[in-house]
């Protein structure tokens, strides 16, 4: 059987293959096998994710001659804690990991930000693999290094920019997602169509999901080799986030971040307009979009109640927030803005 695998290639601080195909989970030891010496793997997966895919995950590794040991948590953001964290190192230890084995994440974001974060710190860090299982996993969280965990007083607050050694996109996991969770990763790709022309213009037609997968992937690997740490051109990368922490928040987490994040995009083409950065044409073309691909979506809070709200972003420095402005497909700029007119500013 001929398979279509697509490569990139990311060359940040450590180097690292993306690739992205079809029944690849099934083949995972044989490509993990290329890049990491037979050795002990520690799978680390949610309940849901571990009913559907880890049979086959382990089965392909143990054939490739991997030593497997699982590790399952309870699936759903509430698990992104330090017990969690704390559980997961532990169970490193115990399984006696050293500093030639290796994590393997497979799930979603959740699983890849604390499986990461683990493999970051544990013995001052090993290497991990990625087998992202959602679509914001395939094109944005299992690509670029950012790992982190939860606290009560927010989200991501700690963390690390630790790179994998490997990511495997299987674009056959995303069949069984349910339609919302699916909906909340195509909330990501439509902020890539407003970063990046070529994603724009796929996502006016029909499209192979595999060409999303590999688009959004190869503009983010732009964009962490120029900006690893985050120091400018990243930053990019959250257009609409900073509205959308704002409504996330408001509702007490119960919107999720995909929806919030094309609330929030939608907050800012308003805004682009209102202060001439776009035209007419490219708002309604924009919205056109959006509603294609995520559906309609209404706020139901209001500019003040969300600027409050989005002022304890960590994105905020000091009196200052950037946020990521709409000047055209392809052309988003980060606008510094003094925290005390933000409000005045997204009007
Ligand atoms: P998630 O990991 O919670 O997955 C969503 C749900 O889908 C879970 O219940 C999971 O069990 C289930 N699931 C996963 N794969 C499945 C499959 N193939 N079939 C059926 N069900 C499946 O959420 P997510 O949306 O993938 O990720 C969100 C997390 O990612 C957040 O914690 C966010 O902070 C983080 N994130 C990190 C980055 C980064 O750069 N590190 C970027 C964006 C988001
Ligand atoms: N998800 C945003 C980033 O990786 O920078």
């Amino acid at each position: 059987m001929i398979m279509q695998v697509k490569t990139v290639k990311v060359n940040a601080s450590k180097s690292y293959d993306v690739l992205i195909g079809r029944n690849l989970i099934e083949r995972a030891g044989k490509l993990i096998e290329k890049v990491l010496p037979i050795c002990t793997l520690a799978l680390v997966t949610d309940d849901t994710v571990d009913a559907l895919y880890s049979k086959t995950v382990t089965t392909a590794l143990e054939n490739a001659g991997y030593k497997v040991k699982k590790f399952v948590f309870c699936h759903g953001e509430e698990s992104k804690n330090l017990t969690t964290y704390s559980e997961i190192l532990n169970f490193l230890a115990q399984n006696e990991l050293t500093r030639t084995d290796a994590v393997v994440a497979l799930g979603g974001g959740v699983v890849g930000d604390m499986a990461g974060f683990a493999a970051a710190t544990y013995l001052r860090g090993i290497k991990y693999i990625q087998i992202p299982t959602t679509l914001l996993a395939q094109i944005d969280s299992s690509v670029g290094g950012k790992t982190a965990i939860d606290l009560t007083h927010g989200k991501n607050l700690v963390g690390a920019f630790c790179q994998p050694s490997l990511v495997i996109c299987d674009v056959n996991t995303l069949s069984t997602l349910p339609k919302e969770i699916y909906l909340d990763g195509m909330g990501e790709a439509v902020k890539y169509a407003f970063l990046d022309k070529k994603i724009y213009t796929l996502l006016q037609d029909e499209y192979d999901i595999l060409d999303l997968v590999y688009l959004s992937i190869d503009y983010k690997r732009f964009v962490v080799e120029n900006d690893e740490f985050e120091r400018g051109m990243r930053k990019l990368l959250n257009l609409g986030h900073t509205p959308a922490h704002g409504i996330e928040k408001l509702s007490s987490y119960t919107i999720s971040h995909g929806r919030a994040v094309t609330l929030g995009l939608k907050i800012i083409l308003k805004n682009s307009l209102k202060h001439g950065y776009i035209d007419k044409e490219l708002f309604g073309n924009a919205i056109a979009l959006i509603e294609k691909q995520v559906g309609k979506l209404e706020c139901p809070y209001t500019i003040k109640e969300i600027c409050s709200s989005s002022l304890n972003d960590k994105k905020r420095s000091g009196d200052y927030i950037t946020l990521i402005m709409v000047y055209g497909v392809g052309d988003c700029r980060l606008v510094k803005i003094k925290v005390d007119e933000l409000w005045g500013y997204l009007d």
